[in-house]
């Protein structure tokens, strides 16, 4: 007899046959945000009279908004009081979300859609585990709010990648056992943080740049 139904190991190629989950970070894995950020944070640095390359840039990948100016002013060798650092990562912010009005769902990196209507129609549950505060926001900018069964954000976690909280968290929220869950990462730090939560893990990168992965795919299309 013909087999009906699709394995679903197929749809992640990584050995595993009781996966039922799939957590995904946002910047960098579904969407190139990256840029943006890039503006706005050499943005302040400029007007704090230094430069901020996109080599820089690459360092606050996948980093929390307060670390990530932490890093920016070890770059630029400034020093100032925790209230100053509030109101300047406030000021980037509110850059950052201007820049986001521009953002439309050619933003998506290539096979991202796809990949998420693949898993949705093989019954796959879907989340989003990412540190950004905006992700409702740019979700909603790509049109691909309905895809996630849960959202866990910037605003629900307290503990940054490498800690595992964010994909513990969406994986409770799916009400899935760890185990059956993959992360789509772009980060060593979100790599990290999915194999401490013990999920398995995509690496959607260059695989020196993310040891410990899985599996690894230069983009989503990949997976398809
Ligand atoms: C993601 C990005 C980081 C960003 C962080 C916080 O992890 O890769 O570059 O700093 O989210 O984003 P937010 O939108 O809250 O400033
Ligand atoms: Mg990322």
């Amino acid at each position: 007899m013909q087999e009906m139904t699709h394995n679903k190991s197929d749809l992640f190629g990584i050995g595993s046959m009781d996966i039922q989950g799939a957590l995904f970070d946002l910047d960098g894995v579904l969407v190139d945000t990256a840029k943006y950020h890039y503006l706005a944070w050499k943005r302040l640095a400029n007007a704090w009279g230094f430069d901020f390359t996109e080599t820089d840039n690459e360092r606050l990948k996948g980093v929390s908004r307060v670390r990530s100016l932490e890093i920016l002013l070890e770059i630029g060798g400034v020093s100032m009081t925790d209230s100053q650092k509030e109101e300047a990562a406030a000021l980037k912010n509110s850059w950052y979300v201007e820049y986001l009005t521009a953002l439309d769902e050619t933003a998506l990196l290539p096979g991202s859609w796809e990949y998420l209507q693949r898993l949705r129609e093989h019954g796959i549950r879907i989340a989003l585990g990412s540190a950004s505060k905006n992700a409702p926001l740019i979700l909603d900018r790509l049109n691909i709010t309905g895809f996630f069964d849960a959202v866990i954000d910037g605003n629900t976690v307290s503990k940054a990648k490498p800690d595992p909280e964010v994909f513990i968290k969406g994986a409770a929220a799916l009400g899935l056992a760890p185990e059956h869950c993959v992360v789509f990462e772009d980060s060593l730090a979100g790599i990290e943080a999915a194999k401490r939560g013990g999920m398995k893990a995509v690496g959607v990168g260059r695989p020196e740049l993310l040891p410990g992965a899985d599996r690894y795919v230069a983009s989503l299309t990949e997976m398809l």
